[in-house]
């Protein structure tokens, strides 16, 4: 199968350069619009799909990307790899903000979504025992380039649009073993995997959230300085990623093409 990489930008991500053949193209899909039109084209000879989470300009917060529409548009463009580029909070002193985390598990924390396409007509429950793609996320680590990048790490993700409180941030730390905190990666990573798409994270972290006796609060200005200082390396991730994953998509060796293959409940007509 021909390989596609779709990439998901994030707060202060909102256009990728240097594509062959680059183009806006809206795409339609029946959970809506996605959070703005797809840019396309190739990139090393590899088809490549970016979508802004936020939209151009960031028009929507956490709670309001649409979600299921972005996934679903990213399907219909043939996507097979997906790749989430985020903005995250760090619990832990060595991850430190301007680092990377390829992130591997998650805490699910968000209420206000919708997180499945399958509710009423077509039930099906897939495993998310591993929610992320250890080839693509390998890819990930190895186009890194001149940036600290942390393999591993559980991200958990919270509704926001506030930041935690300082118990829930040490809780969160403390007791429940979260390395990173964000507010978007779900239900991405659920939805990619019930769409038989490849799903990487890539968290960019900006600050320690507020446990960190010697950091205080969070603060949105300290997180848009710490990205702007970190768009170059995610800028270079990406345009490493076609010679890492090269331009054929052989069926993925853990499953996550073939996810929905015994997830299926509801009987076929
Ligand atoms: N995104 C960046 N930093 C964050 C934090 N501390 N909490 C939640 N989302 C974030």
């Amino acid at each position: 199968m021909e390989r596609v990489i779709g990439i998901i930008g994030g707060s202060g991500l909102y256009g990728i350069e240097g594509l062959d053949n680059g183009a806006w193209v809206r795409v339609t899909t029946p959970w809506g619009d996605p959070s703005d039109e797809i840019f396309t084209g190739t990139l090393g000879g590899v088809k490549m799909a970016f979508l802004p989470r936020h939209g151009r300009g960031h028009v929507y917060s956490p709670s309001t990307v649409p979600y299921r529409a972005n996934i679903d548009a990213m399907k219909r463009l043939g996507v097979t790899d997906l790749v989430s580029v985020s903005a995250c909070g760090s619990f832990r002193e060595e991850m430190a903000p301007g680092d990377f985390v390829i992130v591997d598990q998650f805490i699910d924390r968000t209420f206000a979504r919708e997180k499945s396409f399958f509710g009423t007509g077509c039930v099906a429950h897939v495993s998310l025992a591993h929610p992320t793609c250890p080839t693509l996320s390998a890819a990930c680590f190895a186009a890194a380039e001149g940036v600290k990048v942390h393999m591993g790490g559980t991200y958990l993700a919270m509704e926001g649009p506030q930041f935690s409180s300082l118990a829930e941030s040490k809780m969160y730390r403390e007791h429940w073993g979260a390395d990173v905190i964000g507010m978007t990666n779900m239900p991405e990573a659920k939805l990619a995997r019930e769409a038989e798409i490849c799903y990487a994270s890539v968290a960019m972290i900006t600050d320690y959230d507020s446990w960190h006796p010697a950091h205080g609060e969070v603060d949105i200005s300290e997180i848009i300085a710490t990205l702007g200082a970190n768009s170059e390396a995610a800028r270079k991730l990406i345009a490493n990623l076609p010679g890492k994953l090269g331009a054929a998509h052989e069926s993925c060796e853990h499953g996550c093409n073939t996810a929905l293959d015994f997830a299926i409940m509801t009987a076929p007509d």
